[in-house]
């Protein structure tokens, strides 16, 4: 893997690195936007970029593979890259774009480290921008070409129209839209829990790319669940490409998707298809739960299987009564739902977040969660606490993940 004299000097600079990363990033995008303007306006999500949000993963997660490497010098970290391998396959990233960002990392690298980076330590984080970027590019090419297979195309054909053949408003700030191939072909294969990438173009030109996990596996169509992004801050915007799907995309209108894709499926999880299974959302986390829900319901699952969702509201709550129907479905199903304000007569121990103390959790208990960061840290201490492994708890997160690499 990295060679001995290489992982010396990585070794030797990773805290300088990992210190300077906040400094590096910003002038690396900087660099690579002011040469390259078309990867932000239609590659790069620009609000992620402009809330700074996804800066912190693409180095942060270079830092995080070094460490590994360091760690467990025989092993190359495989693990923390199918997640980020399915992103960008996802989004539709090229290979040779693996030398536009490397240039330009490396660029920002010397600028704000200056002297400290001699010829030698130069080669040694080159070293490990490509063992990366080769085990990125390795997994990418895979995929690309197993997902073709399965929907019969080109692997360079990643974006294929769609009709919306129906819309449901699930709450007033959420909705649902069914969507099958416009040129009357097959419905792409799709696990639960995977995403399907959205492409739009917005009045600027611009064609930006976000993600929307699966919401249900409806015969012959993909479904997926969209809500709202308010202004994260009063005077930001409000977000983008929700809002723009809200008020543009109705049902006989034309959409671009990329294939379902997304590591975090449930039945990838060897040796967990009969021991319980735990699904814990908070807000629109629960689409990719409420797919997972109708997958065990619609193959007739024996597993125990315990739902736990936390909201603000019964009204703002979507899919409550699929949640409430699914799991009447299923033989040994429980859900467990936590409102912060309920309206009228709610459970007191069952107001407020998402506690853990009141649920049966069962031994072998393999977790799935999804919602926001804080509502995340809290789910996965609880679980800790109650004694599920770190191992048995796998989480999807809806903005760049911060937590790669990390024993998360
Ligand atoms: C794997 C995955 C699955 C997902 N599944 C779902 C799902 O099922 N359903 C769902 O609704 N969402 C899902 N998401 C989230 C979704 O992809 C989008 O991130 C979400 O819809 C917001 O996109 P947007 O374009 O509306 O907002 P953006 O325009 O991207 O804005 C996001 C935030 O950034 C802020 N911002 C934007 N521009 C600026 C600026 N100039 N200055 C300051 N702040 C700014 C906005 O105020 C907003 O709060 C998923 C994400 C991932 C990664
Ligand atoms: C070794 C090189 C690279 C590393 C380590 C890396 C790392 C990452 C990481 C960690 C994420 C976030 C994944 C997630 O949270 O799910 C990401 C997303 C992304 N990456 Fe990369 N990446 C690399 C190369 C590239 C290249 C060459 C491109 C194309 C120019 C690219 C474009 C993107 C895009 C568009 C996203 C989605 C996020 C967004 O839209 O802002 N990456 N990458």
């Amino acid at each position: 893997m990295l060679s001995a004299k290489s992982a010396e000097v990585v070794e030797a600079t990773l805290p300088a690195v990992g210190g300077a990363i906040g400094d590096i990033t910003p002038l690396f995008y900087q660099k690579m936007f002011a040469a390259h303007p078309e990867l932000l306006r239609d590659l790069f999500n620009r609000g992620n970029q402009a809330n700074g949000s996804q800066r912190q993963a693409l180095a942060g997660s270079i830092a995080a593979f070094a460490s590994a490497l360091i760690a467990h010098p025989d092993q190359r970290p495989d693990a923390m890259l199918a997640r980020i391998a399915h992103k960008h396959v996802s989004v539709g990233i090229s290979n040779d774009q693996y030398r536009i960002v490397h240039e330009h990392l490396f660029a920002a690298i010397v600028e704000v480290l200056g002297e400290a980076v001699t010829p030698e330590v130069a080669a040694a984080w080159d070293e490990v921008y490509w063992l990366m970027a080769n085990a990125l590019i390795a997994v990418e090419d895979r995929l690309r070409a197993e997902t073709a297979a399965a929907q019969g195309g080109d692997p360079a054909d990643l974006w294929r129209p769609y009709t919306v053949v129906a819309r449901y408003q699930e709450t007033d700030d959420v909705t649902t839209y069914l969507v099958r191939p416009a040129d009357g072909g097959p419905v792409p294969p799709s696990r639960p829990g995977q995403y399907v990438s959205v492409r739009a173009e917005l009045p600027d030109g611009a064609h930006q790319i976000r993600q929307y996990s699966l919401s249900g596996n409806p015969d012959g169509a993909l479904q997926f669940t969209v809500k709202r992004a308010a202004a994260a801050a009063e005077g930001d915007p409000a977000g983008e490409i929700s809002n723009h799907l809200h008020d543009h995309l109705h049902t006989g209108d034309v959409v671009e998707l990329a294939p379902p894709l997304g590591d975090l499926t449930l039945a990838d999880h060897a040796g967990a298809e009969a021991g319980p299974v735990l699904l814990a959302s908070a807000g629109i986390g629960n689409t990719p739960m409420t797919a997972m829900l109708a997958h065990l319901a619609g193959t007739g699952s024996a597993r125990r299987v315990i739902s736990v969702h936390g909201d603000r509201d019964q009204l703002s709550h979507a899919f409550r009564a699929d949640l409430g129907q699914l799991t009447a479905k299923l033989p040994n199903a429980t859900a467990h739902v936590f409102y912060e304000r309920p309206l009228g007569d709610w459970p007191q121990e069952r107001t407020g977040l998402v506690d853990l103390s009141t649920v049966d959790i069962p031994a072998g208990t393999t977790a799935y969660l999804c919602g926001p960061l804080p509502f995340l840290r809290s789910v996965r201490s609880q679980l800790l606490t109650a004694g599920v492994p770190a191992s048995a708890i796998h989480y999807e997160v809806f903005g760049p993940d911060l937590w790669l690499g990390q024993d998360a």
